[in-house]
Formats: structure tokens, sequence, C-alpha cells
């Protein structure tokens, strides 16, 4: 049967991907984030997942404010990098898992999430930042991919607790497959943001770093986060973090950190990153 192997919350700035992609890992500037990002680089080489379902926001590159999905599932065979204004970034075309997507799509819908099914659909910097940050640069990504979208850009968004079970239920789906495989679930976005307005350029230390210990010590705090508090604490971009419930969700209640990390500032943001583990 198939089992979920991890779990990666990720921040997925842009910036973090043009920084890579342009070789300036190694400036004053982002080398303290990517030294800090290279103990999950060496867990997840020696940890590899067949699958990754990559939870994520589209930002207006694969869908518009005409169609405003909640929950879109990725079934095709691949997904191409979309060009957000500067071409597609030069990154490996995502191989995705037909099969295991379309269990899912019946798993999770049966299990009464009314998820949408995407077809076709390029994926924005919400999906490929996280998996450059974890993979780096290679000629092809090491692992399947399955696109999970969820909106978070325009009110309103899914709740945390919608979000956390929607997690619960990937899971049973998961568990419910019946190839031996190994999937990972990345959540991503965040951390504290806020990209416009009269606060633009919020950061919340503080709120982060407790969001990011609670994922293992007390989830149930997070799940109950209501929107006006990631408003107010974290910033109107900060419900990015909604989406890092759906890994929770994934999760065992009794799941660990392996590894977390946090740094501020990356671009706008204060940017973190997980790798959580079931016990054994
Ligand atoms: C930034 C962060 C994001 O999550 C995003 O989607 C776009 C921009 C930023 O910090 O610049
Ligand atoms: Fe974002």
């Amino acid at each position: 049967m198939a089992k979920i192997m991890c779990g990666i919350g990720s921040s997925h700035v842009p910036a973090i991907g043009a920084a890579i992609d342009h070789g300036n890992t190694q400036t004053d500037y982002w080398k303290p984030l990517f030294d800090g990002y290279q103990p999950a680089r060496d867990w997840i080489k020696e940890n590899k997942p067949d699958v990754a379902i990559v939870v994520y926001n589209d930002h207006a590159s694969a869908f518009s404010l005409q169609l405003i999905p909640t929950f879109t599932l990725g079934v095709a065979p691949e997904f191409h990098p979309a060009d957000e204004g500067y071409g597609p970034r030069k990154v490996p075309t995502a191989q995705g898992d037909p099969d295991l997507a379309w269990h899912l799509a019946e798993s999770l819908i049966l299990d009464e999430f009314d998820m949408t099914i995407a077809n076709e659909m390029d994926i924005d910097h919400g999906c490929t930042v996280p998996l450059s940050i974890m993979f780096d640069q290679p000629e092809a990504w090491p692992c399947k991919v399955i696109p999970l979208c969820v909106n978070v850009i325009q009110y309103p968004a899914p709740t945390g607790k919608r979000c956390f079970d929607l997690g619960k239920a990937i899971r049973k789906a998961v568990e419910s497959y019946d190839k031996d495989i190994k999937v990972a679930i990345f959540g991503t976005g965040g951390m504290s943001h806020q990209l416009q307005g009269e606060r633009a350029g919020l950061v919340n230390a503080e709120f982060d770093q407790a969001f990011l210990k609670d994922l293992s010590e007390n989830p149930d705090r997070l799940v109950k986060i209501p929107h006006v508090e990631y408003m107010r604490e974290a910033g109107s971009e900060g419900i990015e973090l909604v989406m890092w419930l759906i890994m929770r969700g994934a999760m065992a209640d009794n799941a660990g950190e392996t590894y977390s990390f946090y740094h501020v500032p990356a671009s706008n943001t204060g940017a973190g990153l997980i790798v959580m583990e079931d016990p054994d």
C-alpha cells in the first residue's frame, strides 16, 4: 500500500526561485537562507519520495478572477512551468501521476470534498519554488508531482479546519492506494507577509516561529486560527499558511519535526521550512 513518508512545509517566494535560477544563492543576502535549506536538501536526497503532492496556490497564472475553484487537483500526465511575465522558469516540466491523482479525486470527492479536476494546468512559483528549494536544479524532478491548488487570493479562502480535514482525507486516500509507493506532501506559502496596502512589508517572526513549533507541538491551536487572526498577525498574504495545515492533516496526529528553519527576510516575507515525519 502507499504511504505518506513525510510532510514538507515551505515558503514559495518567487525571489527564492529567481536566486536559484540566476546563480545568486551564495550572495550575502541569500547565503544564510540557502545554508538553512541545506540539511533538508540532504535529508530528502536520502529519503526520496516516489510522488510529491504539492499543495500551493495559483497566483492568477493558471486561473484568473473568471474562475476561482477552492480546491483543484491536477490529474494531467505533465505540468509546465507557467509564464508569470518573464517567461516560464527554466525548471523541469513536472511529470504527473494520473493514476494516483484520479484515485485521490475519487476518494476525496466520495469523502465529500468537492475537488475541481484539472486536466491541464500550468504551475506557477507557488508550486515550482518549493520543488527548487528541496531539489535544487536537477535535469528532471526526482519524483512525480501532483499539484493541489487552493484559493487563498480571493476572499473567502477555505478555513484552516477545512484544510486540515482535507489533509486527513488525503492521508486516507493515499493509504487506500494499492501501489507500494512513498508519497511526500508539501504545504507551501507564507509565512507572514503583506504585499499591498498600508502594512505592505509586514513580517511577524514571533507568529511564524510559534506556527512552526506548533505544527508538531500543538496543531489543534493552529487549526482554530480564524482568517481575521492571520490577517492581523501575519498580514493579508499570511493566509497562505492554511495550506500548511493540509500537509499537517495528512500526517499522523503525533507526527514530529525532523528539521525546521526560519529566516527573515526573504523578499517581503518571513521564510520557513519544516520537514515532518510520522513516528515509526
Ligand atoms: C512574495 C511572496 C509570495 O508568497 C508571493 O506569492 C509573491 C511574492 C514576495 O515576498 O515577494
Ligand atoms: Fe504566494
